[in-house]
């Protein structure tokens, strides 16, 4: 097997760096190891994750591990990336990403444990976006009704019309981005995407339509979910399950 289906077609992403946070310890999945390092469909998580963007050949990808980090050596795909050790929040762990990031020009943030990310959403949102001078993110509409709650008691219900779940990848110039979370971390914000900090200077960023599959494995039956989704979409593209989820043979 040659170059990895995963819906990207013949393009390249060479004007991108691509920054994983994966220093996360996984606490709400509750299991032994970070969630990054779970078995899914037959690899370790971060590796079906790593797989998908360097299928689109970023210029870069820097991946960001914890500093008692022992297992990222072993996960295929990491011969490819420029690592760096993260901090003790997703937006310090970013930072050092950005840290890493050799040229100036866009960066996508993709979160490590978004395995199921589709290269044709990720091409999707830079076409949306690279022309300007904002970034934007993918997406997609709320479909629950939404409450705030306040100590188990109903506070009110937004309308959902504007409501939308963010995701990622988020893309930004590099040094907007660093600026953006350098203020953040200053103001003490609690930052859990690099959207949210963008929007705090102002700056409006562009919501590009993604697909509900690119699931944010968060907790232990969400890997069942990404299993079966990683399946669907090899089911989809038509090519073997094997051949999709697992890809020993090429770099
Ligand atoms: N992340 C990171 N550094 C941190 C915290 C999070 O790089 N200090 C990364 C995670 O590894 C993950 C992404 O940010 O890929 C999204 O975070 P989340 O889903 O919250 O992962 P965890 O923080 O690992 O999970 P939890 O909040 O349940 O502990
Ligand atoms: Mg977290």
């Amino acid at each position: 097997m040659t170059e990895i289906p995963v819906g990207s077609g013949q393009r390249s992403l060479d004007d991108v760096c691509f920054i994983v946070p994966a220093a996360g310890r996984g606490e709400r999945m509750g299991a032994a190891v970070s969630k990054q390092y779970l078995p899914l469909g037959g690899q370790p998580l971060l590796a079906q994750t790593l797989r998908r963007l360097l299928a689109l050949r970023p210029r870069q990808l820097v991946l960001v591990v914890a500093a008692d980090d022992s297992r990222w050596r072993e996960v295929q795909g990491v011969e490819r990336c420029t690592v760096v050790v993260g901090g003790d929040t997703r937006a310090a762990s970013v930072l050092a990403g950005l840290g890493g990031v050799t040229e100036t020009g866009w960066v996508m943030v993709h979160d490590a444990a978004r395995p199921c990310v589709r290269g044709a959403d990720i091409l999707r949102l830079y076409d949306a976006v690279s022309h300007t001078t904002t970034g934007g993110i993918l997406g997609v509409p709320v479909t629950d009704t939404v409450k705030a709650v306040d100590n188990n008691v109903v506070i009110t219900s937004p309308d959902r019309s504007h409501l939308w779940l963010a995701q990622t990848p988020q893309m930004f110039p590099r040094d907007l981005l660093v600026s953006a979370l350098q203020q953040g971390q200053a103001q003490g914000a609690r930052l859990t995407d690099e959207a949210s900090a963008i929007e705090a200077l102002d700056v409006r960023p562009r919501m590009v339509a993604g697909s509900r599959d690119n699931i944010k494995v968060t907790h232990a039956d969400d890997l069942a979910l990404a299993e079966y989704y990683l399946r669907q979409q090899a089911v989809e593209s038509g090519n073997s399950v094997e051949s999709h989820l697992s890809d020993k043979t090429s770099k």
